[in-house]
């Protein structure tokens, strides 16, 4: 059984992962036996989750780079290429939410909402999957969506639509990949206590919200991603294609 889940000897790449749900899910990984390259924008904040991994035992890198920059993302592929790193599993985690009714949304803020919560994962996947083809040794991409990949909300048009757009980029890349044996597949998660989600939770009305209409009552822990993660990052999942799985404590099962 354990062989299902073990990550021994495989190298994941999780974006976005110097804090919150992606350095949950790089140390859930590590866990499993993988290696993990974290990445977020900051080189400072990179370095200093490496050193959090590294101090468990576990073999992490770091490498800072902006998601929804193509010349950024193709750079570290050739430094990794250079220094004989194989991707094998991609995270797509970076994320950014920016509230504002559609009304008021200036198209910039549209644009960066989207890039940095869609495009970036076709940028970065395409470099992986890419490699993955040519090497012949298959891989796995694990798109990270949210209760918005499937049910909208007032004031987060633009991460809504990413998001939903998350769902069929996912179902695109098993189509056109299933056959070289990548599996790509999402994670939904529901609301989870991050600082993405700071001001939310400090914001009583809301608080009490969540946690009267999820029927768990609560918030979710980064830490609750990591089996989902897991599964869909071994060969547990080498069937499991095109889904997207909603780790959300009950929200969408009911009204
Ligand atoms: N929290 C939730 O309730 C929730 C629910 C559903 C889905 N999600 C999704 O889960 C993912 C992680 O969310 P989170 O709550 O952990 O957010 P978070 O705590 O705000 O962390 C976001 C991470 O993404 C990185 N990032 C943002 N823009 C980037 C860019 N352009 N290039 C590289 N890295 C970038 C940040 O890097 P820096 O540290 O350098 O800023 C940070 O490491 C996102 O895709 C989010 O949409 C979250």
């Amino acid at each position: 059984m354990n062989q299902l889940f073990n990550l021994s000897g495989r190298t994941a790449l999780v974006t976005g992962s110097a804090r919150g749900i992606g350095f949950a899910l790089a140390e859930g990984l590590a866990t499993a036996g993988a290696r993990v390259i974290l990445n977020g924008t900051r080189a400072d904040t990179v370095a200093d989750a490496v050193s959090r991994l590294d101090a468990k035992g576990f073999s992490a890198q770091g490498r800072a780079f902006d998601v929804t920059d193509e010349q950024a993302v193709a750079d570290a592929f050739a430094q990794w290429d250079k220094d004989g790193v194989k991707i094998d599993i991609v995270i797509n985690n970076a994320g950014i939410q920016f509230r504002k009714p559609l009304v008021e949304l200036e198209l910039s803020d549209w644009q960066r909402v989207i890039d940095t919560n869609l495009t970036s994962a076709f940028i970065v996947s395409k470099q992986a999957a890419q490699r993955m083809i040519a090497r012949g040794t298959g891989g796995k991409i694990v798109n990270i969506g949210s209760l918005t990949s499937e049910a909208a909300r007032a004031t987060v048009g633009a991460y809504t639509a990413a998001k939903g757009g998350i769902k069929m980029l996912t179902r695109a890349m098993s189509a056109e990949w299933a056959a070289s044996n990548i599996q790509a597949n999402a994670i939904g998660p529901g609301y989870i206590l991050t600082d993405m989600n700071q001001a939310l939770v400090e914001n009583a009305a809301f608080d009490a919200w969540v946690k009267n209409s999820n029927p768990s009552q609560r918030w979710g822990r980064p830490e609750e991603l990591v089996g989902t993660a897991v599964f869909l990052a071994s060969p547990a999942s080498s069937y499991v294609n095109g889904q997207i799985i909603y780790v959300d404590g009950g929200w969408l099962a009911v009204l």
